[in-house]
């Protein structure tokens, strides 16, 4: 069995896509903060972790303590190792610059985004949580101070993409660029190891997720794919499956074959997710992963950021079944 240590090596042999040391020295402070927060997640019950934090963030919600707790962990393992000069955090309003510490002969050029705690609503109930990365090479000049540009870019510019699922098993799945692949935590040895290697969409899924409590407010393209997945035709009608993490219901539709919809409603018109801190991690796993990914209408990875806390619509998972759904939202005009 690989660890994941051994697979970068192993597989960066024969593609670079971006250093094999980068990636070891990412991911040695994603694991640590990784395997806090799994520790954290798996006896919230039993220590007080549970409930708001009595903070509302910059998304207007009610901040959980497991939120603030896994924003903490992931700047203190990044600011420990050399490797990451900016985080931005859907828990703080600002970017976050790492100062280099002075032994530092290799440059710090990388740029984080991370969800530290995605799915919070299910934190006091005991449901697969998640957090998402998603990590940038940094466009300003080194010499120079960093800036909202270098955060602001492409989803297509992510040199490294991935989220971490505390559920029944604790899973990180990752892709940088050279497909997906999924590696479990052995709680016992602390060590990730190879599960799931090259992960592929299943052609055509079986499966919609989507918060249909919604739909009286969705987009009339969207209400009518949900009645097309019902329909009793083909290989319909599509099980509904929601829980309401993005982590847990992408992974689930990865591997099982599902679309995965938020779309903009009348009173979230720019829709719920976060595209730089969720959308398009999701978007390059699903592209990696032989998927898709849209805003309904244009690839999410192709989108300008003009804002840190920028919202879109979004859809993701096989091919076909996106297609499908975009063709219902051509039709409305
Ligand atoms: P977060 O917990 O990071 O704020 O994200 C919540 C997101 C996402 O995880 C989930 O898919 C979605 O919100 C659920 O929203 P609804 O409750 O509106 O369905
Ligand atoms: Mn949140
Ligand atoms: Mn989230
Ligand atoms: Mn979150």
């Amino acid at each position: 069995m690989y660890t994941l240590g051994e697979f970068i090596i192993k597989k960066n042999r024969y593609c670079f896509s971006s250093s094999t040391e980068t990636l070891l020295r990412l991911f040695s402070s994603i694991k640590l903060a990784a395997k806090a927060i799994h520790k954290e997640v798996n006896k919230a019950g039993l220590t007080e972790k549970m409930g708001d934090s009595g903070i509302t963030n910059i998304q207007g919600e009610n901040q959980k303590k497991l939120d603030e707790f896994a924003h903490k962990a992931f700047i203190k393992a990044f600011k420990n190792r050399n490797v990451v000069c900016g985080i931005a955090s859907e828990e703080r309003k600002n970017f976050i610059i790492i100062k280099e510490k002075k032994e530092n002969i290799l440059k710090n050029q990388y740029i984080v985004l991370i969800d530290p705690l995605d799915g919070s609503s299910n934190i006091d109930v005991n449901i697969s949580i998640g957090t998402i990365f998603s990590v940038y090479m940094r466009k300003s000049s080194i010499k120079m101070n960093l800036t909202i540009e270098d955060f602001l870019q492409k989803g297509n510019q992510q040199v490294l993409a991935g989220y971490i699922m505390y559920g029944s098993s604790t899973i990180l799945v990752y892709s940088s660029g050279n497909g997906v692949h999924g590696f479990t935590l052995d709680p016992s040895f602390g060590t990730f190891y190879l599960s799931h290697s090259n992960i592929i969409f299943p052609k055509m899924g079986k499966i919609y997720s989507i918060n249909e409590g919604n739909s009286e407010k969705f987009p009339n393209g969207i209400r009518k794919y949900i009645k097309f997945c019902k329909e009793k035709k083909e290989n319909r009608p599509y099980t509904a499956r929601y829980i309401g993490s993005l982590v847990g219901d992408f992974h689930r539709n990865l591997i099982q074959g599902g679309i995965y919809i938020y779309p903009k409603t009348d009173s979230s018109p720019k829709g719920k997710l976060r595209l730089l801190y969720e959308c398009n991690p999701m978007a390059f796993l699903s592209e990696q992963a032989g998927g898709k990914a849209s805003d309904g209408k244009q690839r999410i990875l192709d989108i300008e950021p003009t804002k840190l806390h920028q919202r879109t619509p979004f859809v993701c998972g096989p091919i076909g079944m996106v297609s499908k759904l975009e063709e219902f939202m051509y039709c409305e005009y």
